[in-house]
């Protein structure tokens, strides 16, 4: 009964396979290795997207933090929705990499942003001349922090309208996986198709050790996204061990596998909490993360029957909870978990 997060859980056995594998003699370092070529050869094909640059890192905010910085300028502005994990939980990386940006705050519902609340962000742009926000990124995230998706045309949406404002647009996908599970449209349909230049693929939290790719459509800034992942203390030596987890990841269909598995525990544990009287679902549940609230003193029963899950604020006088399923979740321990709440009810 283990709903923390998906980064609670270990990593996939074909993945530690493939690390396990590439330890077997000596390869090139830094990057050089014949596993990146592979996993070159497979972003772009996935993505169909031939031009495309990849390099790998092995957190989600090194990865954010770096392709914010290619495409924001010490003075620009990252324009983000008001909960996204950029402006939340990195410590200011974003605004230590790019030198000092802004992080303008976009309002929205169910953790996305619409054109209608992005839209006076933008027009803040260079209002007041030399004294005011210049452009930078647009930076959304999907899925997203509230556990919801955007759809290829919401995307597109989105994107057009930075584009229109001289921007170009990041995707924070740590777990993209899920949203192309989730929406059933394809890796490429859901970035550059929808207007997304650069792109946070994640690996760790879909059942890999820790390795996230930073895929960017246009190659022209590939050789400044190298230095600056060099000079900010990203480019992992022994880089075959972080090749080897996205080539295996990439393999046959292995991350949408495990990735439908959360999605489907996902959907279980959803169900089993909308059944129950007295729990409400604060936002609609697409993947595998979940927001629930619930009676005082519900957390404690439940913790105190085994249950793990981070408590969050949500209403007054109720509790909350987020519940996070992962590649690994297992029916049994999501249908233990619903008899436990409701005792605990
Ligand atoms: C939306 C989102 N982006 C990025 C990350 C990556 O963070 P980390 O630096 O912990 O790998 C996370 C992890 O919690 C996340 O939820």
């Amino acid at each position: 009964m283990f709903f923390a997060s998906d980064n609670s859980s270990g990593a996939a056995p074909e993945i530690l396979a493939a690390v396990l594998a590439a330890n077997d003699g000596p390869a090139p370092s830094y990057g050089a290795d014949a596993l990146m070529e592979r996993v070159v050869a497979q972003i772009r094909q996935i993505f169909e997207a031939p031009e495309a640059a990849v390099y790998l890192v092995a957190t989600g905010t090194a990865a954010n933090a770096l392709a914010l910085a290619l495409f924001c300028p010490p003075w620009g502005a990252v324009f983000c929705q008001d909960k996204a994990h950029v402006a939340e939980d990195e410590c200011n990386a974003p605004e230590f990499f790019t030198g000092g940006a802004k992080l303008v705050l976009v309002p929205g519902a169910d953790g996305k942003m619409t054109p209608a609340t992005l839209a006076p962000q933008l027009a803040r742009i260079g209002a007041g001349g030399v004294h005011s926000l210049q452009k930078g990124l647009l930076s959304l995230t999907n899925v997203t922090e509230a556990g919801t998706v955007y759809t290829p045309a919401e995307t597109a949406s989105l994107a057009a309208l930075a584009r229109a404002a001289g921007l170009p647009c990041h995707l924070d996908g740590a777990r993209f996986a899920n949203a192309v599970v989730a929406t059933g449209a394809s890796p490429a349909e859901l970035t550059w198709k929808a207007g997304v230049d650069i792109l946070s693929f994640g690996g760790t939290k879909n059942g890999c050790l820790g390795v996230e790719a930073v895929v960017i459509f246009d190659p022209a800034k590939a050789w400044e996204f190298e230095l600056r992942r060099k000079r900010a203390g990203h480019l992992v030596s022994k880089h075959r061990f972080l090749s080897a987890q996205m080539a295996a990841y990439l393999q046959d269909g292995l991350w949408l596998r495990l990735a439908a598995q959360a999605n489907a525990m996902g959907a279980r544990l959803a169900q089993g909490l909308a059944r129950r009287g007295g729990v409400t679902l604060a936002h609609p549940v697409a993947a595998n993360m979940m927001f629930a609230e619930w009676p005082a003193g519900t957390t404690a029963r439940l913790e105190a029957a085994g249950a793990r899950f981070y408590g969050w604020p949500l209403a007054e006088g109720r509790e909350g909870a987020r519940l996070v399923t992962s590649w690994n979740s297992r029916a049994d321990e999501i249908d233990a978990f619903l008899q436990a709440l409701d005792a605990a009810l």
